[in-house]
């Protein structure tokens, strides 16, 4: 089982996430490379508090029932899907090495895995995998993209997945579906520096993207349930009316208008957090400009977030239509339900174009 996955068969995309699992089904018409995609199916369905923690499953029971539920409502009757792993215990990097043979690298790659984990824990327990990104003959070398995410946590997913009645087929990595999913809704390539920033409910997933090629990805410890929490606390108010204050209705008594100050702080303090990596991202990469961000997520709805982050740090940032491009199958889809999970859908979009077999 390759974490990078793999080609032929259309898979149904499942993003399991702590607040909710995402699911998408697309079928491609056209030649590969310039495929045209539809979509057959979208929706989701949410994942009761703490039944992931940290991106580990707590409780397995109430995850499968979420995604039994999602593939009902939505009479999805594939049973072949691509899943994804984010969160610390997933490491993608990208690494330079010599010109070599497969085998060699294969090797090679090995080693250099062991750089990264922790003293203790070595490749006995991770999965690993790896592709070329680009060779360059007249310099001898090649860019190889190395990932590698504690076993355990794949099987959880999986045994998970499986007890839902379903096929987990490919196991990708968040921020690789985010690009795959970028690639399509910016049809094309463009040659700019670009953010994806995906906020979840307790992670953000983020690559940056030099002339429309990844170069660095990172998940940040942060999301969506840091404003839960800030308005629990503000506020006094119970989980559920702190879901419903950020989606700007009115709950226990609160207005989303009063409760604003509070979105705003934790959105301040966001900025300051991806200001950071993005200054890191810059002098590791020496990359000297950020044309654009690109926020998708759950947590992208968040009122003023786009607007402070544009203001924070001075860029562009729009929010990512993961069905901008996509022609929608209005026998099995409906409009009204594909804007309003809008932005939510990115990794599932992305996990939807996977194929077995792919690179
Ligand atoms: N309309 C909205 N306004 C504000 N926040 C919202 C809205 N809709 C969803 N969210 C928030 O988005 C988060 C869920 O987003 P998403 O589904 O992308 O996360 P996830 O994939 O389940 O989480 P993770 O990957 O971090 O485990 C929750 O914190 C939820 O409260
Ligand atoms: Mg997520």
């Amino acid at each position: 089982m390759g974490l990078l996955g793999s080609k032929k068969k259309r898979l149904v995309g499942l993003d399991i996430g702590s607040g909710a699992v995402k699911v998408c089904e697309l079928r491609s018409s056209g030649k590969s490379g310039s495929e045209h995609y539809r979509l057959q199916k979208v929706g989701m369905a949410l994942v009761p508090h703490d039944a992931i923690i940290d991106g580990d499953i707590m409780d397995g029971n109430a995850v499968s029932a979420a995604i039994q539920q999602v593939f009902a409502e939505q009479k999805i009757k594939a049973k072949e899907v691509a899943i994804s792993v984010s969160g610390q215990q997933v490491m993608v990097k990208k690494v330079t090495f010599p010109l070599m043979s497969p085998a060699e690298l294969a090797e090679s790659v090995r080693w250099e895995a062991e750089s990264f984990f922790p003293a203790g824990q070595g490749l006995d327990s991770h999965a690993l995998d790896f592709a070329v990104l680009n060779e360059r003959p007249s310099e001898g070398n090649m860019d190889v993209v190395l990932v590698a995410c504690r076993k355990d946590k794949v099987e959880a997913y999986m045994t998970c997945v499986a007890q839902a009645g379903l096929k987990p087929l490919v196991v990708d990595v968040d921020v690789f579906a985010l690009q795959n999913v970028y690639e399509i809704a910016s049809q094309g390539s463009r040659d700019e520096v670009v953010a994806l920033v995906n906020m979840g409910a307790s992670f953000t997933n983020m690559t940056m993207l030099v002339g429309s090629k990844s170069v660095f990805w990172r998940d940040i410890a942060w999301g969506g349930h840091r404003y839960t929490d800030k308005l629990m606390e503000d506020w006094g108010v119970s989980r559920d009316a702190a879901e419903l204050l950020k989606q700007g209705k009115m709950a226990e008594g609160r207005t989303p208008e009063e409760i604003e100050p509070s979105l705003a702080a934790i959105s301040d303090s966001f900025a300051e957090e991806l200001g950071r990596t993005i200054d890191f991202f810059r002098s590791s990469f020496k990359v000297d400009r950020l044309d654009r961000i690109f926020l998708s997520g759950g947590s992208a709805k968040v009122g003023g977030l786009t607007e402070i982050l544009s203001d924070r740090l001075r860029v562009s940032v729009e929010r990512l239509n993961p069905f901008q491009t996509l022609e929608l199958d209005e026998r099995s889809v409906d409009p009204t339900a594909v804007r309003e999970i809008g932005c939510s859908a990115a990794i599932a979009v992305g996990l939807a174009l996977r194929q077995v077999g792919d690179r």
